[in-house]
């Protein structure tokens, strides 16, 4: 495939993602076109050899693999993993607020989201909505689609002082408008719930009015995805963290899919507050899977032990307007290739067997490295590679591709280190158990 069309495939991918639901639901569909089976954590399962298999757990994590030849406590599987969520507005629930004849929805912050660039951008909503009809619990996704809200910024001529001295309080500063009071009373739909309504009867979805919605909502900007710059060096678009990775994840398991050797691929909801839920890396999801996989404890070990798990996710690209904050010999630049993330303090789950493991892979398919690792004086953020090697005891590597502007709603990385990913998923993928296998010289 050409190194153009993925990028522009992973434009469409992203302008269809503006949710964790929407990514998995894009995901699943992506591996179903070429055969893969869905599998229900409720049903009981048979598993075939060379067959592709998903299961999704609540709507926003998925786990997809490929079986080979089962050998899986021999061969072990080659796992990479992801995360489906990014920083965001989440809505409240109890959404209608009214402010000096403004029409607001009542917001909150989800993760460590940089909110001055929400500030006067075309937003839209999108997300899951679950009601109770008959006695049975219904689901669907929402998109709005079209710009319905704006955060203006204050005038600089009200506080002069914004350019230097800016602080944003997220109870008060960052509630979006939707409308004005006095357009908004001679409309019929009074309520945020009563517009969710009218948008799924669109959908020829029935719900009576005054039925509870429980929804999980967030604010997306409207602005799609674009390959950028003066030669498109660079893709500019909100959720690259860490929707490059389950993009290029999903296409790798899919090119390698007749390969003998069982890989997987995990994307997971919650990373941005910590993984610690009933679908997020710390759940028991991944080694639920694995158990029914390899009913025999001792084969889930053997299996465990002989694979390795790539922990894929952004990395900070040293600002050329900022460059002290990082320390100068690991420093990451855009479209110079993967950086491999490693930390003292086990902040990435980098060890030296799986570092030499993934840097010769690169070194062999020419395909460039680079190091990250944090100013001593400054904290380290973190990834789903520790929790996963803490839950499982499997050997993982941290890596990522360079980015500027990490959880700002439009993120920049390189159209460069896009097809370098994918090319280290392939050869992963394609990697013999020989290769995998440590030889300790006495
Ligand atoms: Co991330």
């Amino acid at each position: 495939m050409q190194d153009h069309q993925i990028n522009n495939d992973l434009l469409a991918f992203l302008k269809t993602s503006p949710t964790p639901y929407h990514a998995t639901d894009n995901i699943k569909n992506m591996l179903i076109k070429q055969g893969f089976i869905v599998l229900h954590e409720t049903d009981s399962w048979i598993i075939k050899p060379n067959t592709g298999y998903i299961v999704i757990r609540h709507s926003s994590s998925i786990i997809a693999f490929t079986t080979g030849d089962m050998q899986f406590e021999k061969q072990g599987f080659r796992m990479i993993g992801a995360h489906t969520d990014s920083p965001c507005l989440k809505i409240r629930p109890h959404a209608d607020y009214i402010k000096n004849q403004a029409i607001q929805l009542g917001v909150e912050v989800y993760g460590g989201a940089l909110l001055s660039p929400w500030f006067d951008r075309d937003l839209s909503i999108a997300g899951q909505i679950t009601w109770h009809q008959n006695n049975q619990i219904y689901q669907t996704l929402i998109d709005f689609k079209e710009p319905i809200a704006i955060i203006p910024s204050l005038a600089i001529h009200l506080d002069s002082t914004q350019n230097h001295a800016r602080s944003i309080n997220p109870q008060q500063h960052i509630l979006p408008i939707l409308n004005t009071q006095s357009t908004h009373l001679n409309d019929t739909y009074l309520t945020f719930s009563d517009t969710i309504l009218f948008l799924l009867k669109e959908q020829a979805i029935n719900i009576p009015k005054n039925t509870q919605l429980a929804y999980d909502l967030s604010l997306y900007d409207t602005q799609p995805a674009a390959c950028i710059g003066l030669t498109q060096a660079f893709i500019a678009s909100a959720r690259l963290d860490n929707l490059v990775s389950c993009f290029i994840g999903t296409r790798a398991l899919l090119d390698t899919m007749h390969e003998s050797n069982p890989c997987l691929l995990a994307c997971y909801d919650h990373e941005e507050v910590g993984s610690v839920s009933a679908s997020g890396a710390q759940s028991p999801f991944l080694s639920q899977i694995l158990e029914r996989l390899l009913p025999d404890p001792q084969a889930k070990i053997q299996a465990i032990q002989r694979s390795l798990f790539i922990s894929s996710d952004n990395a900070h690209a040293i600002h050329p307007n900022f460059p002290e904050k990082h320390d100068a010999a690991h420093a990451p630049v855009i479209n110079q290739g993967l950086v491999i993330k490693i930390n003292a303090n086990q902040r990435y789950a980098t060890s030296p067997e799986s570092h030499a493991y993934f840097k010769n892979l690169c070194d062999t398919h020419d395909i460039p490295t680079q190091y990250f690792t944090a100013r001593a004086d400054q904290s380290c953020g973190s990834t789903i590679g520790p929790i996963t090697a803490a839950e499982l005891g499997i050997r993982t590597i941290d890596i990522g591709i360079p980015t500027y502007a990490m959880h700002s709603i439009r993120e920049i990385a390189g159209t460069h280190d896009i097809i370098y990913l994918l090319k280290a998923f392939h050869q992963f993928y394609k990697t013999p158990a020989t290769q995998l296998t440590l030889h300790t010289s006495s």
